[in-house]
């Protein structure tokens, strides 16, 4: 029997969508708002998924605290109040788009999680526009 719990967590950080080898003109009309050169900042919100088999001894699928404290470490702490172009390593060569976000997020978690979750990211980058990634 298969069951998937799910943690919430937060951050907010500042982002600019565009290519080097694009003009502003071009990036604009390609990214919109988004690319604005100046950067502009998104409240995110991150529901993260593990999917598996509860543990009859202790009736968990995993200690939520366990989950809570990897959030912090691998999202949390850094990306929030960041400029994720300039001070987050993985974007320095990738577009900071709600898509690549995700799939950022969920390959850092599965480096930290036992192969034997499943594991599903849900970003969203404003109430309306999100994703989910499951690998
Ligand atoms: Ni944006």
């Amino acid at each position: 029997m298969s069951l998937t719990v799910y943690r919430r967590a937060h951050f907010n950080a500042a982002h600019r969508l565009f290519r080097e080898d694009w003009n502003d003109e071009k990036n604009k009309e390609v990214f919109g708002k988004c690319s604005n050169p100046n950067y502009h900042g998104h409240n995110y919100e991150l529901i993260v998924g593990l999917t598996g088999e509860v543990d009859s001894e202790t009736g968990y699928l995993i200690d939520l605290k366990i989950l809570k404290n990897l959030i912090k470490d691998e999202v949390e702490d850094p990306f929030d109040h960041k400029n994720l172009n300039i001070e987050v390593p993985e974007f320095e060569d990738l577009n900071p788009t709600v898509e690549n976000i995700a799939i950022v997020i969920w390959n850092k978690l599965r480096k930290r999680l036992d192969k034997k979750f499943d594991i599903s990211v849900e970003l969203y980058e404003t109430p309306r526009n999100f994703v989910i990634y499951t690998g």
